[in-house]
């Protein structure tokens, strides 16, 4: 301004101007650099965090899982991830930048001119307090709004995998209710900080005007007396502006900070949530299994429970027994399966395999001697060849097969168009729930273990199939020990032992012969809770061979009572 444009001497301003050109050129360059490299750094950081945090979530003990929202632990793997990754990936250079501007501009302005420097530099404390109290105020808020978010997320994650039991009930309005006001609760929580936002930095721009104000002012005075050029109140406020400008940005930076910090707590949380069940140091790997299995007075609750749920339960399975557990719903039954493979530690007392104390087994090896079918079982997207194979993937096409003709489950996945490749969806549908459970115990059977637990496993198949898959798991039961936990009498009356359970303890131990002359608690469940088609009848009557006297069941006898009220009225 002042060598040039009052001068009258176009060269300098062309030099300037060149100059400028130059500055600018170099600054996209870096800007392209700083850009392509941050979004790439961030992009890093989300995959480890990602990572790691999936990780975790595989290792966490089911106690974790029993009280954890599957829509919320969503949330922080997608969307808090996100926020720190944004923050990452720009905050950290804008804030770095920032500052540099920022000292960069205070130091030339004070040798410009350190009088009006000072007049200028009034205003940045005042920017500053409402800064902070901007960022106190709004990181709670931030992490508010994660926690909103992850409960909308819930209500939508039960929602689609409970479709259809919302379609049979007609609860579609109850559900968008409990949907809107989830989403209500997390406009609400934006709308609080929006207000924050809002009071917040009408006032950070106030106080920077107020700066230039005072610039122009003093620095129009000085030029007025001749102590400063016109040329230099610009370059001033130029630098002001360059002062003012990464303040703003600190301000946007600081709103930022707080919800990458709200949401990298939220991550930590999970990051560091204890696992409870988890290998002891100078853990043994489970060997060759003999497969003798003894509970020694084991009492458990479950973590938050105030009841518990087994109290001194002892009984052992020798190697080759097959265990039926048995008693009324609720009285520990999948409880006590679920402490073999380590679900749970115990409370007190020991569950030990071959003697040793599983506690004192890698996790990993203690699983892997385990196969295991559960009460509900879940199947994964992919092909049913997938799902057999999931705990040995690398089995050949034969073994595969053997399993599936073990379980009962060959002959209906060959008559499916594609057979063993057919395709299964999000947990198992497409299937029936017999066709689930059997597919679930050839996936048991392929890994081959010594122990073998199934929890109700033949409850959705009929009496047929299920005597098939008995007659089936005969020969592959041979030298293993299984724990059998079932409602049909056949498969009681073959186990060599039965452990009967009631409220946590064990009632009653033995065959089913000696429990039938011995337990009332036993002869109770055969004849009121035990499905057993003719053999019901047959084994209440313990003086008769069912094999040799089959007795009808009452139960079967078409019509049974010539009342029509007793048929329902019909
Ligand atoms: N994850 C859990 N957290 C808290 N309590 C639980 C949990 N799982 C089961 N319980 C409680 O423990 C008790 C025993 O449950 P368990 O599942 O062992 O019964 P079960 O004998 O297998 O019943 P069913 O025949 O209905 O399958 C029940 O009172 C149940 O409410
Ligand atoms: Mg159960």
């Amino acid at each position: 301004m002042d060598d040039g444009v009052k001068q009258l001497d176009l060269t300098v301003v062309w030099q300037s101007c060149a100059l400028l050109v130059g500055v600018a050129a170099g600054r996209a360059i870096f800007g392209f650099l700083q850009g392509y490299w941050s979004e790439v750094a961030s992009q890093g950081v989300a995959f480890d965090l990602r990572n790691t945090i999936y990780d975790k979530l595989q290792h966490l003990s089911f106690s974790y899982h029993d009280q954890a929202q599957t829509g919320k632990l969503m949330t922080r793997v997608t969307s808090d991830v996100e926020q720190v990754r944004q923050f990452v990936g720009v905050g950290l250079l804008q804030l770095a930048s920032a500052l540099t501007l920022l000292i960069g501009s205070a130091i030339i302005l004070l040798r410009m001119n350190w009088q009006l420097a000072l007049a200028a530099l009034a205003v940045v404390p005042f920017i500053f307090a409402v800064l902070g109290t901007f960022i106190v105020r709004v990181r709670p808020r931030f992490g508010e709004i994660q926690r909103k978010l992850g409960a909308l997320n819930t209500v939508l994650q039960e929602n689609l995998a409970g479709a259809k039991v919302v379609h049979a009930f007609a609860a579609e309005p109850l559900e968008s209710q409990r949907f809107t006001t989830a989403n209500r609760a997390l406009v609400a929580e934006w709308q609080g900080l929006i207000k924050v936002f809002s009071t917040s930095f009408p006032l950070i721009f106030f106080f920077s005007n107020l700066g230039t104000l005072l610039v122009f002012w003093l620095g129009g005075a000085k030029v007025i007396t001749g102590q400063m050029t016109v040329g230099e109140i610009i370059a001033f406020n130029l630098y002001l502006s360059l002062l003012l400008m990464p303040i703003f940005i600190l301000g946007g930076l600081a709103a930022g900070l707080s919800r990458a910090g709200a949401s990298a707590g939220r991550l930590f949380e999970v990051m560091d949530a204890e696992i409870e069940v988890h290998d002891r140091p100078g853990a043994l790997e489970l060997g060759a299994v003999r497969g003798r299995v003894a509970f020694e007075d084991v009492h458990f609750r479950y973590p938050g429970m105030d009841k518990p749920v087994l109290q001194g339960v002892t009984f052992a399975a020798e190697p080759g027994e097959t265990v039926a557990i048995l008693g009324r719903t609720g009285s520990g039954k999948s409880t006590v399966i679920n402490l073999i493979p380590r679900f749970y530690d115990v409370g007190q007392g020991r569950v030990t395999i071959d003697g040793h104390d599983v506690r004192d087994l890698t996790l990993d090896s203690l699983r892997r001697g385990i196969g295991l079918v559960h009460q509900d079982p879940v199947l994964f997207s992919g092909s049913i060849r997938d799902n057999i194979a999931y705990g040995r993937p690398d089995a050949s096409d034969a073994e595969v097969e053997a399993a599936a003709i073990a379980a009962q489950a060959h002959d209906f996945i060959s008559s499916l168009p594609e057979g063993y490749q057919s395709l299964v969806g999000e947990r198992g549908s497409g299937l029936s729930g017999g066709q689930r459970q059997r597919i679930a115990i050839a996936r048991a059977l392929l890994v081959d273990p010594r122990i073998l637990i199934f929890d109700d496993s033949t409850s959705a198949v009929d009496t047929a199939t299920e005597q098939r898959i008995q007659a089936a798991l005969k020969k592959l039961l041979v030298g293993r020990t299984a724990f059998v936990i079932a409602q049909r009498l056949s498969t009681a009356r073959r186990a060599s032992r039965i452990v009967v359970l009631d409220e946590g303890r064990v009632v009653a131990n033995g065959r089913h012969e000696e429990l039938l002359a011995s337990s009332a608690i036993y002869c109770d469940i055969v004849t009121s809770q035990l499905m057993g088609d003719d053999e019901a009848a047959a084994a209440a009557a313990p003086d008769l061979d069912p094999d040799v006297n089959p007795v009808p069941n009452p139960n079967r006898v078409p019509n049974p009572s010539p009342d029509p009220a007793a048929a329902g009225g019909a």
